[in-house]
């Protein structure tokens, strides 16, 4: 190598070595891999297979995660004695030294998620053993069974928050958890237990208990009067039995059930300050009307469990009287949503005094009778939506109770009728959903005074209900809307899709020409419509109408969403392909007859960076011949707008089929006059020859 090219690499080098001399002492020396901020070092996916030695001593976490450690050495933590974070998730972690906490007297969070510790875990058990001050321990997702996972956790008397999920756990029994004391937070979720025998016993202090996503088939017996929290959704839980004997008040706030195989409602503590229950998608019925024992004298109140060592526990629980089902006097939400509840039992509603919010859709629901039920005036939020109910029945003052309720879904049911002043008489309504149900919207003339009250009638009054913003009446038969239908109701949202025979008179909707932002007009024969008044209107859905050509008055508002899937476009004229290029965000607009020589509005859209057409891939337009092509793959030379290259595909349509004619007639004649061939040849090589 010229001594003159290696001069500047001299000197480079002498620069970097300074630098490097020079950089450790303006500031905190620190492992090129890792970040400092602080106290704490930041060395997660940086492809590193052993702890950094060269970090600060006093760093108090240290984050490893996302990289290539098989094994912590028994001294690799050595320096760092003020350390109370350890991250060494997402690894290769087979083995932790059995040493290696020897001078991490203040560690006090450890997660070794995501490795595979079932390898080493004799070693690593040893290790965990010297962790006197450990809080927080998470072991999720690393293969560990029953037996791992106690000889894992021995000892570790001052842990507070546990996770295992994502293992191979099957069944729990008093071993398993013994020596966790202090425990407050425990996540099993996501494993294959399928017994649980007293496992919980010592965890007098445990508050929240994760069991979801595991095969457990009942919860019976339960008597942790500490835990605030149950989550046992996913399993497949046939039975939920508290202990009815224990007249201590359960702090239990939150029971998750969701899906399930509950057939009864769970057998809840006497007391309990349950807020939250979860009981969506199961099988929860009421049988009230099997307690009568003079009819079913020999039904048996008592379940029986057997436990994998064959011990029996007999477990008597009022089945069939709905009257016991525990303390639900604290609820804010029920939430019953996919089960089979045909009604509720008498005072079913009564003992929950401060429910916020009744979740009952796609239930057996088919009368409900609001007089009969009193909802409590706490109550904001009901649905009963997908139900078989074909009748509602309330009067005045239960109505009125109702001050809170502010959403109410009615939509998928059987309902044809309803007190016409149902939602004027809900003080605080803002959204109402009665989509799918055949129920009109009553005129003007007829919301006198003697159609009020507990009378049932096939349209409902609408206007004057100053608290309703949203309004759902898609599928609801709606044929001709009177005249001034909505005057005084300052909606923002109406929903009228689905109403074929839908005819919006010239003065039905005006009123809401100052509030509405969400108009849903698919399916509801749209020819064209006048939408210039109706300034503030953000969203349109005029899908499903077979609209050839948009309305012109679209230009003059400022939507951002549209829909104008399945109508039959062959184009969007410039002019209004400019201006709504300008303010819309979101369009979709599959399902038209677009004509690929027509795509300067695909163009524009495309151009205009804000749109998004969000069923762009789907879009298709046809050529000439009536081909479909998909619009993002059309070749934009195809076209090119001209006259001239429209004949030329005509030239090249007819030339086809006459080469392929030409073909067949050289193959006929090859084929059938054979001694032509000779003659040719002999022809063409003007050579006699013999044959
Ligand atoms: C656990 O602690 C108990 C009592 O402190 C002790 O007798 C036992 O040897 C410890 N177990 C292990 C494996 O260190
Ligand atoms: C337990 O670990 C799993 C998987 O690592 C995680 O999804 C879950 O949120 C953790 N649980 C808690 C209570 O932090
Ligand atoms: C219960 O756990 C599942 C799975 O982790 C979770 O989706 C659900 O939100 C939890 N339930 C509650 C009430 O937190
Ligand atoms: C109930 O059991 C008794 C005794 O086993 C029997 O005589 C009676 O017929 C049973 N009743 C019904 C309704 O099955
Ligand atoms: C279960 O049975 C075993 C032996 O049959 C007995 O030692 C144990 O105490 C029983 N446990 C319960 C909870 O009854
Ligand atoms: C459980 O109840 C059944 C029927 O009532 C009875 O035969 C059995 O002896 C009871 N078993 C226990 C362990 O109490
Ligand atoms: C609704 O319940 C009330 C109170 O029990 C009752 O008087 C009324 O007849 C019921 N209405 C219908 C239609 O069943
Ligand atoms: C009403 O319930 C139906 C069916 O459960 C649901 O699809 C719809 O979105 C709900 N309506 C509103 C406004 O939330
Ligand atoms: C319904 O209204 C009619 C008068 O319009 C009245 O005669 C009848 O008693 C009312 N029925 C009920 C149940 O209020
Ligand atoms: C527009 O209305 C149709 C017909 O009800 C519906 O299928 C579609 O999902 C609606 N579009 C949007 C974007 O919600």
């Amino acid at each position: 190598m010229p001594i003159q090219g290696l001069l500047p690499t001299l000197v480079c080098l002498t620069i970097w070595t300074l630098w490097s001399l020079l950089i450790p002492a303006l500031s905190h020396p620190h492992h090129s891999l890792c970040r400092l901020t602080q106290k704490i070092a930041l060395c997660s996916d940086s492809e590193i297979s052993s702890v950094p030695r060269d970090l600060p001593d006093n760093i108090e976490e240290l984050h490893l995660t996302h990289n290539h450690i098989q094994m912590l050495q028994d001294d690799s933590l050595s320096r760092y004695i003020s350390l109370r974070t350890l991250s060494c998730a997402k690894n290769r972690l087979e083995t932790v030294g059995s040493k290696l906490f020897h001078n991490s007297p203040h560690l006090e969070s450890l997660n070794l998620a995501a490795n595979q510790l079932h390898v080493g875990y004799q070693e690593t058990s040893r290790a965990l053993l010297t962790l006197s001050r450990l809080k927080v321990l998470d072991l999720s997702e690393n293969q560990l069974t029953n037996d791992i996972a106690s000889v894992l956790l021995q000892n570790m008397t001052s842990l507070e928050y546990l996770n295992l999920s994502r293992n191979l756990l099957l069944r729990l029994d008093e071993s398993s958890f013994s020596d966790l004391h202090q425990l407050r937070e425990l996540d099993l979720q996501r494993n294959m237990l399928f017994e649980i025998v007293d496992a919980f016993d010592h965890l007098h202090k445990l508050q929240r208990l994760n069991l979801a996503f595991n095969h457990l088939a009942c919860l019976m017996d339960f008597d942790m009067t500490q835990l605030v929290v149950l989550n046992a959704s996913h399993n497949n839980i046939e039975w939920f039995i508290a202990n009815q004997d224990l007249q201590e008040t359960f702090q239990l706030e939150t029971l998750d059930l969701t899906n399930n195989n509950l057939l009864f409602f769970p057998f809840l503590p006497i007391q309990s300050r349950l807020r939250n229950l979860h009981l969506s998608q199961n099988r929860v019925s009421f049988y009230e009307h099997l307690a009568d024992t003079a009819v079913y004298p020999n039904w048996t109140n008592s379940v029986q469990f057997f436990n994998l060592r064959g011990n029996v526990t007999n477990v008597t629980a009022q089945l069939w009287d709905e009257s016991l089902h525990g303390d639900i006097s604290s609820l804010d939400l029920l939430d019953l949503s996919g089960n089979q509840v045909g009604y509720f039992p008498q005072g079913f509603i009564s003992k929950m005094p401060s429910l916020v919010r009744l979740r009952m859709q796609t239930n057996c629901l088919e009368v409900l009778n609001l007089t009969l039920e009193k909802l409590p005036g706490t109550l904001y939020e009901l649905d009963v939506s997908n139900n078989r109910l074909t009748e509602l029945h309330a009067d005045q003052g239960s109505l009125s109770e109702l001050g809170k309720l502010s959403y109410l879904n009615l939509s998928q049911n059987d309902l044809q009728s309803l007190p016409p002043r149902l939602f004027s008489s809900l003080t605080s309504i803002s959204s109402v959903d009665i989509s799918f149900n055949r129920i009109g919207i009553c005129p003007l003339e007829e919301w006198g005074g003697n159609r009020d009250g507990g009378n049932q009638s096939d349209c409902v009054v609408w206007r004057n209900i100053i608290s309703l913003r949203q309004l759902h009446l898609s599928g609801c038969n709606l044929g001709r809307l009177p005249s001034s239908a909505f005057t005084g109701t300052p909606l923002t949202h109406l929903e009228l899709s689905n109403n074929p025979e839908l005819n919006i008179g010239p003065r039905s909707i005006v009123g809401l020409s100052r509030t509405l932002h969400h108009l849903g007009l698919g399916n509801t024969g749209l020819i064209d419509f006048d939408f210039s008044p109706f300034h503030h209107l953000k969203s349109l859905n005029i899908s499903r109408n077979s609209l050839t050509q948009l309305p012109a008055s679209l230009q003059r508002l400022e939507l951002r969403l549209l829909d104008l899937r399945d109508n039959k476009l062959n184009t969007v004229p410039s002019d209004q392909a400019n201006t709504l290029a300008l303010k819309l965000q979101t369009v979709f607009l599959n399902g038209n007859t677009f004509n690929c020589c027509q795509l300067d509005w695909y163009r524009t859209f495309e151009r205009a960076k804000t749109v998004n057409i969000i069923d762009l891939s789907d879009i298709s337009c046809q050529d000439l011949t009536k081909n479909t092509h998909k619009v993002v793959f059309l070749d934009p030379l195809m076209c090119g707008g001209s006259e001239e290259e429209s004949v030329y595909w005509y030239i090249l349509l007819f030339i086809v089929p006459v080469l392929c004619l030409v073909g067949i007639s050289v193959i006929f004649l090859l084929t059938f006059r054979p001694r032509l061939l000779p003659k040719a040849i002999k022809n063409k090589c003007r050579r006699p020859t013999s044959y």
